[in-house]
């Protein structure tokens, strides 16, 4: 498996420390080893290590991550006017974001690498899946946050597995120039960020999933971009499926980002030239990034997958958030319910089935909820006092004869 430089094409031996470009500095990707396709892999087992004949290295650390529900909303898809409306809830993996699938690959490979130590910069859920890993693999975990940026449930599993977290007073993409900085300077510490290739060779089997349950791929797939690794793996799983003659087509590669934090619409749909914005502001704090460390794949994926990148406000992704969790039971965290608002607001021409990936679990983010409207009242602890908050909370209760006013 080689490595390839997406901006000059430059290509290096296999090398899990190698993060960026010898010869220009920019972004790498893997190249599998054309003998890998031409020898018709075969899969077995489950969950991403599924799929490792496709991947470097071996399952050296790993927490079953993969395996994902690809729900079937019926419902929220009638609404959306979408035939067949899918959601992949990466919610279900361990730590509660995709980010897990890309974690077993990217440390059993530092462990293998023989590093001391791991790092990376994070809007919260790449730093609670790495501390996870890390514990897991007896590594010690360095994780730099945005101050007061990161959603309360991130935070405490970093706490929880044990990392050193340094709140850095800045925004997150001053957190990531620092930790590239430091990688830079020592070596002993490994990355794990999405510029790290050998993670996001991990991120792509959510692609070879959608596909095995689906028999093919579906039309479009829509997914929140934030440092834009993901949807820069996802649309590489796909190419993948398709070379090895497991699809017949590609989907339309849809990425959403918030209005205050959309670096990378400005470019694919606005034609900005410069991917960067200053001072990115969202209530879905995982994607609140204005310098995508992976603009370049990300570009690449949208346009030769001949989809579309656009935008929508805070108030469509909490109102996304609550149909997901109140249509179709599914609670996730603000970023990942950003392709169903999008969705909400932009039909997809000739798109019957469709992909949203929702990126990561509700409990996340607590505090998000806070502003849905809430059907909680206080009660003393008699049953006429809780048939009347009933009835006030949920009117006509009694008189349609529901068991709790009867
Ligand atoms: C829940 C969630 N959604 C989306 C993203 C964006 O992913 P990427 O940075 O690969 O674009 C992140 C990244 O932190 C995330 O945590
Ligand atoms: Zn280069």
């Amino acid at each position: 498996m080689d490595l390839r430089c997406v901006a000059c094409g430059e290509r290096s031996p296999h090398d899990p420390l190698l993060l960026s470009c010898p010869r220009c500095g920019e972004a790498l990707e893997v190249l599998l080893a054309p003998e890998v396709l031409a020898g018709k892999p075969e899969f077995a087992g489950r969950g991403v290590w599924r799929y490792g004949p496709l991947l470097p290295g071996g399952p050296a650390v790993s927490l079953g991550e993969g395996d994902t529900g690809l729900h079937r909303c019926e419902r929220l898809g009638r609404d959306l006017g979408i035939p067949r409306l899918f959601v992949k809830n990466e919610g279900e993996n361990p730590t509660g974001s995709f980010k897990d699938r890309g974690m077993t690959v990217g440390i059993s490979l530092a462990i293998a690498a023989g590093v001391r130590a791991v790092a990376c910069a994070s809007t919260g859920n790449t730093s609670a899946s790495m501390a996870a890993y890390a514990a897991r693999a007896g590594l010690p975990a360095f994780v730099l946050v945005p101050a007061g940026r990161v959603a309360a449930g991130k935070l405490s599993q970093a706490v929880a597995h044990g990392a050193a977290i340094a709140e850095v007073e800045g925004s997150f993409d001053e957190a990531m120039e620092l930790v590239l900085e430091l990688a830079r300077t020592r070596r002993e510490v490994y990355l794990l960020n999405s510029i790290n290739p050998y993670r996001l060779e991990g991120q792509k089997t959510l692609a070879f999933e959608v596909c095995e349950a689906l028999g093919e791929a579906p039309d479009a797939v829509v997914l929140p971009m934030g440092n834009a690794g993901n949807v820069s793996a996802v649309w590489k799983g796909f190419q993948e499926f398709r070379a090895l003659g497991r699809i017949g087509r590609l989907p339309r590669m849809i990425g959403v980002q918030a209005e205050g934090a959309a670096p990378l619409v400005r470019v694919l749909r606005d034609g900005a030239s410069e991917c960067r914005v200053e001072r990115p502001e969202t209530v879905a704090t995982a994607i609140r990034i204005g310098a995508p460390v992976n603009w370049r794949k990300a570009v690449a994926a949208v346009r030769l997958s001949g989809g579309e990148a656009g935008t929508v406000t805070d108030a469509e992704i909490l109102a996304a958030q609550r149909d997901l969790a109140r249509l179709e039971g599914l609670f996730v965290e603000p970023a990942a319910a950003s392709p169903i608002a999008y969705l909400r607001k932009r039909r997809i021409p000739e798109a019957a089935t469709v992909v949203c990936v929702a990126t990561g679990h509700g409990l996340k983010d607590p505090d998000a909820v806070g502003t849905a409207p809430v059907r909680r009242r206080r009660v003393p602890a008699n049953l006429e006092a809780l048939r009347a908050a009933f009835s006030e909370v949920w009117p006509g209760s009694g008189a349609h004869g529901l068991p709790i006013g009867s």
